[in-house]
């Protein structure tokens, strides 16, 4: 054992043992270890190794100390449990067991604040501490995720050979894992790809229920739609995904419709759009994904209102209009609103995190990988705001008639379009050279005296209106 260098991988979940058969199929020795709970969990590090081949020379434990004790120095120990008091519980329990200059790494989507405290404190004790995002689902850990590494530079140039190992690689054979920066800076990426991923899971679903309100159209042509797109600059791994499961049946029917229309989430989404809210950034995307699967779960109360509210149509010959245009330039607004969130991290965080590297490791092996994400890797070398890129200025200009008429669509068949709706607020808030707030700012001023600028003002020193001591 003592030539050979060993990773330790704790918790035997689906991310877990994938990551660890990824790193045996590199040829990475490597100790597994999964806690032992009467009844429930018991051998299950022992049973995964005898389950699969590449991890039949895995060593296996269900005692701390021992799994420890069998790794060389400088140990490195990827931890993979769920987010939470979980993760802060074993390392407490590895923190008596472990030496100076040992590496523990968290895989999993814990809070990148919760990761920056978690290095702080670590560091003091001299253990290095790695939070890296982790994307790309169970097939990802298995076959290549994207790695999106914070924390310790030093521990991540000592293991980042290993990682570049089991990393997605691009289409360039580069690979999909890049240090992004100290304490939470890869907890937060991946925050923020999660926050993308709601809004581009919703606006899929959006657009699959446009198409089902046109009595022409079934799950079979939008599955053709959808596929169709996929040949065009539209491509994404989460349509091709859509696509596919448009196309499961069960007794002749959509499998789909088998479903119970109540979206979960893990808090991922929810952290993203607080974060973006208390940084100044404008993620109204995401949240309005966000808040879409909230309401969605409100099943009882949605069939209750249904029957009180019934949907008042207001043009039921409408013809459906082009779909297509308005899908392509709200995916651009939203990916706009999540790489602002990680390039405005720098004043908020110190981060300066490379917007090419981020759109690099995301061109692989994660979830949100598309066309759309290659194009913006080459593209953020010259312009690092979206808002500023020719193709989506050639989009809005050919496509906002399409985007105005979606809108007017739904309005009239009563059918909700979140994203859709705010990727539209958004652009054209942003794109308006007056907006309303010098109201808002009035108003605070009336009644909290918080005071304004005004338009020709120079210096910014806050004056109150004439309503001043009035009221
Ligand atoms: C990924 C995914 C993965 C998972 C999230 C989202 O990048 O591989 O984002 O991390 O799907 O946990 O889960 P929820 O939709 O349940 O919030």
């Amino acid at each position: 054992m003592n030539n050979k260098t060993y990773w330790g991988v704790i918790g035997m979940g689906v991310m877990g043992t994938n990551l660890s058969r990824n790193f045996a199929k590199q040829g990475i020795q490597i100790a597994l270890y999964n806690r032992f709970v009467r009844g429930s969990e018991e051998n299950i590090a022992l049973k995964k190794s005898k389950k699969y081949l590449e991890l039949n020379s895995a060593l296996t434990f269900e005692s701390l100390d021992l799994f420890v004790a069998a790794l060389q120095g400088p140990r490195k120990i990827l931890i993979m449990l769920p987010a939470g008091p979980v993760v802060d519980k074993i390392i407490n329990d590895l923190i008596p067991l472990l030496s100076k200059k040992d590496i523990l790494i968290d895989g999993g989507n814990s809070h990148y604040k919760d990761t920056e405290k978690r290095s702080i404190s670590l560091s003091e004790k001299g253990i290095k501490f790695l939070g890296i995002g982790v994307s790309g689902g169970e097939a990802g850990a298995l076959k290549g995720p994207s790695l999106m590494v914070g924390g310790d530079l030093k521990a991540y140039q000592i293991i980042s050979k290993d990682l570049v190992k089991i990393a997605a690689k691009d289409v360039n054979g580069q690979s999909c894992c890049e240090y992004l920066g100290s304490g939470g800076a890869g907890h937060y990426v991946k925050m923020v790809h999660n926050g993308i991923e709601y809004a581009e899971m919703q606006l899929i679903a959006e657009i699959f229920e446009i198409f089902l309100s046109d009595a022409d159209t079934d799950f079979h042509s939008i599955q053709n739609l959808f596929k169709s797109w996929q040949n065009s600059s539209s491509e994404s791994y989460l349509l091709g995904i859509s696509a596919e499961i448009l196309s499961y049946k069960k007794d002749s029917v959509p499998y789909i419709n088998g479903i119970l229309d109540q979206a979960s989430n893990k808090g991922t989404g929810a952290w993203a759009t607080a974060s973006g809210a208390l940084i100044g950034s404008p993620n109204s995307l995401m949240a309005s994904a966000l808040h879409a699967r909230l309401t969605s779960s409100s099943k009882s109360l949605r069939k209750k209102y249904s029957k009180e509210y019934p949907c008042m149509t207001s043009n039921s010959d409408t013809s459906l209009p082009n779909l297509k245009k308005t899908y392509d330039i709200c995916r651009w607004i939203n990916h706009h609103q999540g790489f602002e969130m990680i390039r405005q991290a720098e004043d908020a965080y110190k981060w300066n995190i490379n917007l090419v590297k981020v759109a690099q490791i995301w061109s692989e092996g994660c979830i949100i990988k598309s066309k759309l994400i290659d194009q913006l890797k080459l593209m953020f070398q010259d312009t690092n705001s979206i808002m500023e890129m020719n193709p989506l200025k050639t989009l809005v200009s050919q496509g906002q008639k399409e985007w105005n008429d979606v809108l007017i669509y739904c309005i009239e068949k009563g059918i909700p379009t979140p994203c859709i709706s705010s990727a539209w607020n958004y652009f054209k808030a942003i794109t308006q050279a007056r907006s309303n707030a010098y109201l808002i700012q009035a108003q605070r001023d009336f009644f909290g005296a918080h005071g304004f600028e005004l338009v020709d003002q120079k210096g910014d020193k806050k004056i109150h209106g004439p309503w001043a001591g009035k009221n």
